[in-house]
């Protein structure tokens, strides 16, 4: 099983040469495995086998794009690594297009990339990977499978996919000793969503929607999905966890508007003053004229927070 102890285990990544991907392949050797690592860019694959750690990964170029490329990298990964442990379907991609402005050219790259190139690793390691203890799955979904986003059908809809893939693949390779689960990220602060978080006015509005106060890091996810794969995660299979410091557990108000302004509480005090100033101590009897009552300034209320003018060039995902 994936441990400190795993010596010379293969494991995939897919989407290795940056972000999520990059530091899972990092949590996966030094931990001490070979990895075989995929992704398009093959400049990225050739930066990431002079890292320090890298010793032990193989690249693979190949575009998850071409389902039929996938097959055949997998194929080659098999002749020339061996049988795989651990197999992690990390890559996507993303189109932001109105619903009726996404053509079937988007959904079929959304959906061949982030789901059936997935499906066609599976389909080839699975059989290598029932002769292996501990074998493990572990598909990088979103909290957009769970949550959605304007402007994001292609994309949500095949992560929502792929947690549907990791429940089927749960069911049916369990009995083969074979988990499968998934991690959804919030935020991660990874190339893909830098402009976003160079963005102070964006960084500023999104975080009030995450408790942690921060984006992710790649390294929380590579822990994540590291976990998943391995022993201490044995009994574990066909979830999915968020990671997402917070987001989907809720909303704080109080981040967001200034919620003092209509708690019932405070609605409360208020209604409690206006009646103690009306039964308050009657007026001293004086004789002097009554004076007409002056005019108090309007209090100064305090301001509400305006929702930002500014919006996100794109939602992150
Ligand atoms: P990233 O852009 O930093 O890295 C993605 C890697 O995948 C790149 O190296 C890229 O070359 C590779 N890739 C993309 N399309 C490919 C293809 N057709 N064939 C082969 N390789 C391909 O992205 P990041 O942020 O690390 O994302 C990794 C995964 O995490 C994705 O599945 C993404 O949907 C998911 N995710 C990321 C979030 C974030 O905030 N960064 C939030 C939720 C999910």
């Amino acid at each position: 099983m994936a441990s400190r102890k795993s010596k010379n285990h293969l494991a995939v990544v897919t989407g290795a040469a940056s972000g999520i991907g990059l530091a899972t392949t990092r949590r996966f050797a030094e931990a001490g495995f070979r990895v075989a690592a995929i992704d398009r860019s093959e400049k990225g694959l050739e930066q990431l086998r002079r890292r320090k750690w890298a010793s032990c990964v193989h690249a693979f170029v190949c575009d998850l794009g071409d389902v039929a490329a996938t097959g055949q990298t997998a194929q080659k990964i098999l002749k020339e690594q061996g049988p795989v442990r651990t197999l992690v379907n990390n890559a996507g991609i993303w189109y932001y297009t109105p619903i009726e402005e996404t053509p079937d050219e988007y959904w079929q790259h959304t959906l061949n990339v982030n789901l059936v190139s997935a499906a066609a690793l599976v389909r080839a390691f699975v059989p290598g990977m029932k002769a292996i203890e501990g074998a493990a799955i572990v598909n990088t979904s979103s909290r957009n499978a769970l949550s959605s986003s304007p402007n994001a059908s292609t994309y949500d809809a095949s992560k929502a996919a792929l947690l549907g893939f990791t429940r089927t693949m749960a069911v049916e390779l369990g009995p083969y000793g074979i988990r499968a689960n998934a991690v959804c990220p919030g935020v991660i602060d990874t190339p893909a969503n830098k402009a976003e978080i160079a963005d102070p006015q964006f960084v500023e509005n999104y975080l009030r929607l995450i408790p942690l106060n921060r984006f992710g890091k790649p390294e929380d996810m590579a822990n994540v999905i590291y976990f998943l794969a391995s022993e201490e995660a044995a009994f574990v299979t066909g979830q999915h966890i968020v990671a997402d410091g917070g987001q989907m557990s809720g909303q704080n108000y109080s981040r967001i508007f200034d919620v003092t302004q209509w708690t019932p509480a405070n609605s409360e005090k208020k209604k409690s003053k206006t009646r103690q100033s009306s039964n308050s101590t009657p007026a001293k009897k004086t004789s002097a004229k009554k004076q007409p009552a002056k005019k108090q300034p309007a209090k100064k209320q305090p301001a509400k927070k305006q929702p930002a003018k500014k919006q996100p060039r794109r939602r992150a995902r």
